[in-house]
């Protein structure tokens, strides 16, 4: 036994080459797979729970165990950058609705507005709405919306005012106007006013919109455009849904008044319209 090799020249020189053979397949096949993978054809499996889908859907389980009886899909959608607003779909049950239109409908009373001379409520032909307010925390259905609400505006419980749930018949309105004060009094507890949030109670057949005639968007590219009434083309409205809330700020991010802000209620056409606002206060307002 002098000779190197234990096998035939030709047998190691077959093995070598198919060997290269498998690592180029075996590259090959690489390649392919990264292009695929870089173009997005071929997915790596996850685990679900990191995917942001899968983030999505817990919260939005987890609102749905806190309610019963909810089928429909809740999302916030951004209807305007000046003034600040934005509408979250589906914030409110239907029960929750019902719950606070007979809550408020034995004290309903004529609504007033604020006088910016003196700060004092005055009768008002510019509001012709009937309302009344619920106190802040009065029991626990409202404790779960108004924590509901500090969660959507992070705005703390404590800076919001009582609940005001607001009836308008056919014909009923309220002019556009700023929900800041111009007075000092008014400010006394809690200070400026800096976000709304209106809840709608009811649908609206016709007429009933939020609108605010200085919003910055063209409104008539709006896809609901063409269900407003003349009232509601007169600037960026929203139509009524229950369920629905509208959060807009008062107050631009630097803490100055933010005259965009500038909104109305259009008259009811057809219909009733009830809803519920919530006033944001820049600190604690003591009940
Ligand atoms: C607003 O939108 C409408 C409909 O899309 C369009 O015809 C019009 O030119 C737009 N106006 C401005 C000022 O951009």
């Amino acid at each position: 036994m002098t000779k190197g090799s234990r096998y035939p020249r030709a047998v190691s020189r077959r093995r070598s080459f198919s060997c290269a053979l498998v690592v180029l397949v075996f590259l090959s096949l690489s390649v392919i797979i990264l292009v695929l993978l870089a173009c997005g054809i071929l997915s790596l499996p996850v685990n679900s729970k990191g995917s942001p889908d899968a983030g999505r859907r817990a919260v939005r389980s987890v609102y749905e165990m806190e309610r019963t009886g909810r089928r429909e899909v809740q999302w916030v959608e951004v209807i305007s950058w000046e003034p600040r607003a934005f509408v979250y779909h589906s914030f409110l049950s239907k029960e929750e609705c019902n719950y606070l239109i007979e809550l408020a409908k034995p004290n309903m009373e004529k609504s007033t507005v604020v006088d910016s001379a003196t700060g004092q409520s005055k009768d008002s032909r510019v509001r012709t709405s009937s309302g009344t307010f619920l106190r802040r925390g009065r029991d626990k259905m409202i404790r779960s919306i108004e924590k509901r609400l500090s969660d959507f505006t992070f705005l703390p419980v404590e800076n919001g005012e009582g609940l005001q749930i607001l009836h308008y018949e056919v014909g009923q309105k309220y002019e556009p106007h700023y929900d800041y004060f111009l007075d000092e009094l008014n400010t006394k507890n809690g200070g400026q006013r800096i976000a709304t949030v209106l809840m709608y109670l009811s649908d609206v057949e016709e007429g009933g919109e939020t609108v605010f005639p200085s919003a910055q968007v063209n409104s008539s590219s709006l896809p609901w455009y063409n269900e407003l009434s003349e009232c509601g083309k007169s600037g960026l409205s929203v139509k009524p849904k229950m369920g629905d809330a509208l959060l807009f700020w008062s107050m631009k991010p630097d803490a100055t008044l933010d005259p965009f802000s500038l909104h109305g209620g259009c008259q009811v056409i057809r219909g009733n319209k009830w809803s519920s606002t919530k006033w944001f206060r820049v600190n604690e307002y003591k009940v």
